[in-house]
């Protein structure tokens, strides 16, 4: 495979999510994220049939049964090489879509086949996300307290300087204890930790660390996304719900295993891509302007080369082709029930 091919797959790429985060903000604040979801899912797919690789979804809606499209296992792209692994999420963030409230984005990853991580059972997982001068320094299996005086000294920087990005979940109400003692500062999400770990891996972005217990999903495409920047992750599977651990013991699976990132993403020339649907601190959302023109803010990482790129698109589209597929009158039934 040349690597023209492959150079070309991150800008290929970011249309992908690009089209996903164009159909899914017409739905923002609307309060209903299935159809935000589908929306996206289907301008996922069909912009995926264009790009030049021969993927396999390994990360997608979900089983067959239950996704129509984008489920695990099916093959995505125009089926010539490089045969890649895929990772997919539409709308990261469905209820924050659906609220309008900020951090949704559309996101893809993509690796050589068979180099994404696979979580089988695994639900959830806790994750540990730095940028690259602390990435040596993190040990998931030590307490929280100890890895944030670890990070400062490697980051140079007073303990009470760091900003831990947190999802606000009844299950992390020591961990929040716990990061509190230490006097660092916590931000609260109550969803979107894709984000999250792109914030703790990109420095500068007022977030210096992710912590906690989140999707697998997000976990091997947030994984995706540090590996390219070079930043550090450690993760441990953490199953939150009851069949999921009965599903992980009688799979035989070992929840102390730590998974480095090269569990979570084998190959060292993986692609990220995501385009903000919401606005962010970091990625501005799309926004619509009275002439039918459309704003949408992305970022593509390349693993190989290092290569970061924000990229602003200006789209000319058919204000029909935007709002006329939304359903007002559930909308309006969903905000009023
Ligand atoms: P969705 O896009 O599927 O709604 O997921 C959003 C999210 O907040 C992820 O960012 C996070 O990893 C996961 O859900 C946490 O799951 P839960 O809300 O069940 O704790």
């Amino acid at each position: 495979m040349s690597e023209k091919v492959h150079r070309n797959l991150g800008m290929e790429l970011v249309r992908v999510t690009e089209a996903a985060a164009l159909s899914a903000a017409r739905y923002m604040g609307l309060g209903d994220k299935e159809a935000g979801d589908q929306a996206a899912v289907d301008a996922m797919r069909a912009v995926l049939r264009t790009v030049e690789m021969d993927g396999v979804v390994v990360i997608g809606e979900g089983e067959k049964d239950e996704a129509p499209m984008l489920f695990n296992g099916e093959r995505v792209g125009a089926g010539r090489p490089p045969a890649m692994d895929v990772a997919v999420d539409p709308v990261e963030g469905t209820r924050l879509l659906a609220f309008g409230r900020p951090n949704a984005i559309a996101v893809i990853a993509a690796s050589a086949r068979g180099s994404l991580w696979k979580p089988g059972a695994s639900l959830y997982m806790n994750k540990l996300v730095v940028e690259r001068q602390a990435r040596h320094v993190i040990d998931i299996t030590r307490p929280p307290a100890e890895n944030l005086y670890r990070i400062a000294e490697a980051l140079g920087r007073a303990v009470e300087s760091l900003t831990v990005f947190v999802l606000d979940k009844p299950r992390h109400r020591d961990l929040i204890t716990e990061i509190r003692g230490t006097g660092a500062r916590v931000t609260l999400h109550t969803d979107g930790d894709v984000m999250g770990a792109l914030m703790a891996a990109i420095p500068g972005t007022g977030v210096d660390v992710l912590m906690g217990v989140g999707g697998t999903p997000e976990g091997v495409l947030a994984a995706a996304a540090v590996k390219a920047l070079g930043g550090g992750m450690q993760g441990l599977r953490a199953p939150q719900l009851d069949d999921e651990r009965a599903r992980l013991a009688a799979d035989g699976l070992a929840l102390d295993r730590v998974l480095h990132l090269d569990d979570l993403v084998a190959d060292d020339d993986a692609f990220f891509a995501a385009t903000a649907i919401t606005d962010s601190p970091f990625l501005e959302g799309v926004h619509f302007d009275r002439a039918g023109g459309v704003t949408t803010h992305s970022i593509v990482i390349r693993a190989r080369s290092g290569s970061i790129r924000f990229i602003k698109g200006m789209h000319r589209l058919n204000p029909e082709h935007i709002f006329g597929a939304v359903d007002t009158e559930k909308a309006v039934a969903l905000a009023t029930a």
